[in-house]
């Protein structure tokens, strides 16, 4: 329960209200998994749970996209290098890609949603070979509010990757698609019975993307997506995450949409 005090190394601003922190781990044994969170404490402020949106392969710094909402978010972004941090974690399920071997990979990602998803995209990159197809689907408000831009370029450039941006409006400039992520599906090549999908965003865009996906024969126990609820302990004792029968911050953030049947959530936001 105890955070340890990590310090930032770098702060880099994503967008008007989001930025990308950079912190030292906590000791040199610290690992994560593809979209797990730590509990991030903004000293004497508070403290709330953060997706970690580095490269699970680089052990060297701790990687979190934090948009601010708030008291505690608000605290962790006008953070400056060198100032102290404390952490806790890393904690919770992971998007599970041994499930995606030799099948089509989808990622879908809406708004900030990008940020825990980043994480499997770099995992899938460099495994590229375990896997089928491989598409990106991001949608976001305008094209000004394109999360890590210059690395969905890049990622553009890839003939392994196929990207697919929306924006939900735009000026004349934007020459991509304008519509809802959901409108992105059709334009993908997957196998629907042999794909896996790796959804987060709003719960709304989590909502209809699920749906349209079970509406192409889409299995839900290869539908992962990540949940958010409020959070103090991160561990399973306080029920502060509770979602039907399950606590969010041990069972979830990731889960599948079987899992999720019983809660309701899927057809009932
Ligand atoms: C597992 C998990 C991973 C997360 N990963 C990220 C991340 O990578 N980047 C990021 O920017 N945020 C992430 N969040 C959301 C983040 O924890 C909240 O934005 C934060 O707790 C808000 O705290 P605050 O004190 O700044 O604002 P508050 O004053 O507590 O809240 C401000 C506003 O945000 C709403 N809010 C608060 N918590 C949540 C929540 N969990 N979900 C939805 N709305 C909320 C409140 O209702 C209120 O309207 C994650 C949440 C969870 C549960
Ligand atoms: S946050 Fe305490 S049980 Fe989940």
């Amino acid at each position: 329960m105890r955070p340890a005090p990590c310090r930032i190394v770098s702060v880099e601003r994503d967008l008007p209200d989001t930025y990308t922190l950079e912190i030292e781990p906590p000791g040199s044994d610290w690992r994560f998994l593809p979209g797990q969170y730590t509990m991030l404490y903004a000293f004497g402020i508070g403290e709330v749970p953060i997706s970690i949106s580095g490269d699970p392969d680089d052990t060297t710094t701790i990687v979190q996209t934090i948009r601010a909402v708030g008291a505690v978010t608000d605290a962790l972004v006008a953070k400056q290098p060198g100032d102290f941090v404390g952490v806790r974690g890393p904690f919770g399920t992971s998007w599970d890609t041994k499930a995606a071997e030799g099948r089509d990979v989808l990622i879908i990602a809406g708004g900030v949603g990008l940020a825990p998803l980043r994480p499997v995209v770099l995992d899938v990159l460099s495994h590229r070979d375990r896997y089928e197809n491989v598409t990106l689907m991001y949608g976001a408000r305008s094209p000004g509010d394109l999360l890590f831009a210059d690395q969905l370029q890049q990622w553009r450039g890839r003939f392994d990757l196929e990207v697919l941006i929306t924006v939900d409006q735009a000026q004349h400039t934007w020459r991509g698609p304008v519509g809802v992520v959901t409108s992105l599906i059709g334009r993908s090549s997957f196998d629907p019975d042999d794909a896996v999908a790796y959804v987060c965003g709003p719960e709304v865009m989590m909502r209809f993307t699920i749906q349209e996906l079970e509406r192409r024969g889409f299995g839900d126990d290869r539908l992962y997506v990540s949940m958010e609820r409020n959070m103090k302990c991160g561990i399973g004792l306080c029920g502060h995450c509770q979602l039907g029968r399950y606590f969010v911050c041990k069972d979830g953030p990731v889960m599948t949409c079987a899992q999720m049947a019983g809660s309701c959530w899927i057809r009932e936001v």
